[in-house]
Formats: structure tokens, sequence, C-alpha cells
């Protein structure tokens, strides 16, 4: 059995601790914004969540490494910081598909906590892990530095 906090409420796990995160958010718990992307090959950032302050691949991170942990996903964060997110991201028009959207708003807020004015090579060096097939990216930049 491990606990842990997800979205500031214990949960408690009792499954397979080899289990990837992004399987028990979205299957069990009902989270539908971190995404496959990759089939579990930790290489599109679409699962992107919040796991003790610091950026995790669902994934590739099994339960076990998430006991005692605290992990955040989009539907988490406070509604006045989701909705200045989003909309920053909608007003520079940086969604089009938005499958890889939720990835880059998490990417975003860990960023902005750690530096609230990071430069545009800081933003662009952030979101090099995150993939985006429709954006071209630069408009993901213009949000990001808008929000
Ligand atoms: Fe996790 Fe692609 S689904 S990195
Ligand atoms: Fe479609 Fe990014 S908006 S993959």
């Amino acid at each position: 059995m491990i606990w842990f906090e997800l979205n500031g409420r214990r949960v408690e796990y009792a499954g397979d601790e080899g289990r990837p995160l992004l399987e028990f958010l979205r299957e069990e718990m009902g989270l539908a914004s971190p995404k496959d992307g990759c089939s579990g090959q930790g290489a599109c950032g679409a699962c992107l969540v919040e796991l003790n302050g610091r950026p995790a691949l669902a994934c590739v991170t099994q339960m076990k490494k998430i006991a005692g942990g605290r992990v955040l996903t989009l539907e988490g964060l406070p509604d006045g910081l989701r909705r200045t997110l989003g909309r920053a991201f909608v007003d520079k028009g940086a969604v089009q598909c938005g499958f890889c959207t939720p990835g880059f708003l998490m990417r975003a807020k860990i960023l902005l906590q750690e530096n609230p004015r990071p430069s545009r090579e800081q933003i662009v060096a952030a979101l090099k892990p995150n993939l985006c097939r429709c954006t071209g990216y630069v408009k993901i930049v213009e949000a990001i530095e808008h929000a």
C-alpha cells in the first residue's frame, strides 16, 4: 500500500507498484488532462504532471516512485492560474488540436513558478521536451511570455 497527495487530496493505492502513473490517473482517477502521445516512450511531454514541484512524465513514472509525494495535474491548478494560462494560449493562437496543450500548460506553470519573467530563450529551452505537431511552437512561446 502506498499513499500520496493528488491535487491536494490524499490517495491510497494498493495495486501494482510498477504501473505507470499516467494509466492510474486516466483510468482510475478519471483525470483526462494528462495525455498519452507516445505510448509510454517518454518522448512527447503530453503526459507531463508536477511531482514534488518538478516536471515528471507520468507515462514513465511508476506508482512506487510517487509514494509519499505530491502530484499535481492541470485539474488541480487554482482556477485563476488555470484561466490565466489558458487565456494566454487562446489569445495567442497557441492551441490547434489541443492534444499537447495540457502538457505545455503544466510545463509553463512549473517554469513560471521557478522564473516568473523568463526570457524567450529560457522559454524555448524549457519547452524542448514537449512536442506539438500543429502550432510550430512560436505561438506557444508567445503565449507563455504573455502569461
Ligand atoms: Fe509521456 Fe509521451 S506520453 S512523454
Ligand atoms: Fe495539436 Fe499541439 S496543438 S499537437
